[in-house]
Formats: C-alpha cells, structure tokens, sequence
C-alpha cells in the first residue's frame, strides 16, 4: 500500500519544487497536492507531472473545513507537508485578514483534520515556515532555534501564531509535528511579486528597479532546490517536536543583489554594461522594514548532516536564465490582476 502524503500550496512556488521532488523520489508515496490555486498557485508549475501515477491534484482551499474533511475522508492521509499560505511581506500590510484565515485558521483546520482522521501514530506533520518569525537582526548574530520570536510585519505574525497552534497541538493533543524555519528563497518559478523575479521582469522590460529605502536591508537567500532538500531530509529524519533552521549562510544587502542581478543581465540581454542599473529607483520604505535576516543552521547541519549544494553564483545564475527560457511563464503571470496589483504598490510611490 502507498503511503498517502498530503503537501498543501504544491502548486506555488517552493511546493511546486517539493512536489516535483517527492513525486520522482519516492514512487511508494502517493502525492496528494491540495491547493486553493489564488493568484500565487499555477498549474503550468507542475505540467511535467500531469501522468505520473503517484500524483493526484485536488483543488482545495484550507479554510474550507467541510471540503478538508472530505478530503480527509477520500484519503487516509499518512503524513502532511503543509506549506499553502498567504506568503507576501507587502501583500499582508495591505490586507492582514487574508494572512489570518489561510496561515493561521487555515493550519488550524489542517491541524485538527490531521488530528481526526491522519495516521497519527505514524506519520507527521510538517510544518514549513520562514525565519520573519524571529523578527529582525542588527549587525551582527544569526537566527537559532532559540531565538525568541518577534515578529514585526502581518506576513510573520501569522506564521509565528501557525507555528505555536502546532506546537500547541503537538504539547496538548500529542500531535506528531515538525517544524522548519527557512530564509528567503530565491529560484524558477516564484510569483513576480518578490525581490528577484519582480526585479528581472522589470530589467527585461527596462521598467523602475523599486528598491525599497535606501536598498540597505539584509536578507540570506537560498537556492529554492535545497530548501527542498532540507524540507525531505527534515521530513524523513528530523526528530519529532522539533524546529529546525534552515538557511544558505549567504547574505546580501538588496541594492548589491540588484546591481549584481543587473550587470548578469547586461551581459545576458547583451546591453551595454552599466544599462541596467540605471534603471534603479530608491522608493519609500516597506511600512516595518525587517533589517536583517540571518540563519544559523547548524543544528540541521550536524544532526541530518544537509547542505546547500549549490554555491549562490550558480544557482543565481541558473535563475535567471529560468525567466529569460521561459518567458511565456513570466507573461501569463504578470498580465491582468499582477499589472493592478503593481500599479496599486509602486505607482506613487
Ligand atoms: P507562494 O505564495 O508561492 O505559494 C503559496 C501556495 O499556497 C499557492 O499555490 C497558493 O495557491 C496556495 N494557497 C494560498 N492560500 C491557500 C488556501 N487558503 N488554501 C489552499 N492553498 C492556498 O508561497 P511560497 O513562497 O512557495 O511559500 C510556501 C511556504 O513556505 C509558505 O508557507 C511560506 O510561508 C514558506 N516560506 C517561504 C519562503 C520564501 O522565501 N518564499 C521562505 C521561508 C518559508
Ligand atoms: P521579498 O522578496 O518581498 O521578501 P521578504 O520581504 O519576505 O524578505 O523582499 C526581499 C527584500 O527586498 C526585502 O528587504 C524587501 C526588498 N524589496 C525591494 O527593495 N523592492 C521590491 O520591489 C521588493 C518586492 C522587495
């Protein structure tokens, strides 16, 4: 018998890659990809694995208890790796209820259907979520799993309360649950609404580089395919009830990223060196700005033994070129709805 794995937000960006993964790594698993499909979740993401016949696709959004039930009840779900939300900094300023309802009353509902149906006494609940929870760093120091948590935008807020309601459901129901702290990721297919692939879609187009206050925060970036990596490793060998950071020890001040993305691409669109950043723009800060982000992953280092396997030049190197091959991906995402929502973000700004 297959064991059912259930991975929510499979059709989003780091989904699409744990999906891809878990569907060509492990043919004993069935892969159970439940998805909501807002603006952030695609399809097209997962083309490849349309056939595969250890994968099934269910349209679903995790606030809907009655459809997460029946869910639940068409499938013995052995385990989860839930990681459907709401995942925008800029987006949960503007609107926080939608960060509420997915990310927390959403795992919530996740949580207490596991709870209820889930092989509880074998599998797991995995819980992925960023290090925003910890709020921001200074100059100096890193991000451990002891770190108290602090989160200062909506975004964080409601993962910092998603990650206690599984801690609470592994401390009062004996939930078996992990949970993993990750960077930012940077890789093929992320919604043009984050740093890298806004900023190549904007160079591509000789469109405003909006780099927000003085371009001076910090944030470690780490190749979308080894957070995959951790994310299995973490899955399959993490210790139960645990967290677990996870980061690439690869920091960057935004407004070098955004000059060494622009002279790649000069040299890629084949323009003169220097044209790019000449598109730069120093627009109003992001209202609760974190400073710095940086992770210490040594306990997921020494304990599962993971790396990073890519070194940044490469995997940003291999990024680019993702978007620049695959352009009608990059079209289809940032017609309608994506030029109001810019419009609505930068205009003005
Ligand atoms: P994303 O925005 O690209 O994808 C989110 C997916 O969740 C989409 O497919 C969307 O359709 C789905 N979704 C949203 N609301 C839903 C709902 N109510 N019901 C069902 N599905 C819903 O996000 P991402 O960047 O791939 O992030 C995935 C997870 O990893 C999130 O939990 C995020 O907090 C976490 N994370 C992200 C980063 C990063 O750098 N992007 C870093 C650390 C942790
Ligand atoms: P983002 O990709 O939104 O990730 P997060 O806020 O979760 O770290 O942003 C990365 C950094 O880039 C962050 O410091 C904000 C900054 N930024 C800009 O300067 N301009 C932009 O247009 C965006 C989207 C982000």
């Amino acid at each position: 018998m297959k064991k059912n794995i259930l991975i929510t937000g499979g059709a989003g960006f780091i989904g699409s890659h744990v999906v891809r993964r878990f569907v060509n790594r492990y043919p004993d698993y069935q892969i159970i990809n439940l998805d909501a499909l807002t603006y952030a979740g695609n399809l097209e993401n997962l083309k490849d694995l349309e056939s595969a016949d250890n994968y099934t696709f269910r349209k679903c959004d995790i606030t809907d208890i009655g459809a997460v039930e029946s869910l639940f009840k068409e499938f013995k779900i052995h385990s989860i790796i839930h990681l459907a939300a709401e995942s925008h900094v800029d987006r949960s300023i503007t609107n926080p209820i939608d960060f509420v309802m997915t990310n927390v009353v959403g795992t919530v509902i996740l949580l207490n259907a596991f709870k209820q149906f889930g092989e509880v006494s074998e599998g797991r609940f995995y819980h992925v979520s960023t290090d925003e929870v910890y709020g921001t760093l200074g100059d100096d120091g890193k991000f451990t799993e002891s770190t108290p948590y602090d989160p200062n935008s909506p975004y964080s807020a409601s993962k910092a309360s998603s990650d206690h309601f599984v801690r609470a459901y592994h401390e009062t129901f004996k939930l078996p649950m992990v949970i993993s702290n990750c960077s930012n990721n940077y890789g093929s297919h992320q919604f043009p609404e984050k740093l890298i692939p806004l900023m190549i879609h904007n160079i591509k187009n000789s469109k405003p580089l909006p780099v927000y206050g003085k371009g001076d925060n910090i944030r470690d970036w780490l190749w979308v395919e080894d957070h995959a990596s951790a994310i299995d490793v973490i899955f399959h060998e993490g210790r139960l009830g645990e967290t677990y950071n996870i980061g690439g020890n690869n920091e960057w001040k935004n407004l070098d990223l955004v000059h060494k993305l622009c002279e790649i691409m000069d040299r890629k669109l084949g323009r003169p060196e220097g044209k790019s950043a000449e598109l730069i723009t120093f627009v109003t800060d992001r209202a609760g700005h974190d400073f710095r982000y940086a992770i210490d992953a040594s306990k997921l280092e020494n304990e599962l033994k993971w790396s990073p396997s890519v070194a940044f030049d490469q995997g940003f190197e291999k990024t680019i070129d993702w978007y620049l091959e695959n352009e009608a991906w990059l079209d289809g995402v940032t017609s309608g709805a994506y030029q109001s929502y810019y419009s609505q973000l930068y205009d003005h700004r």
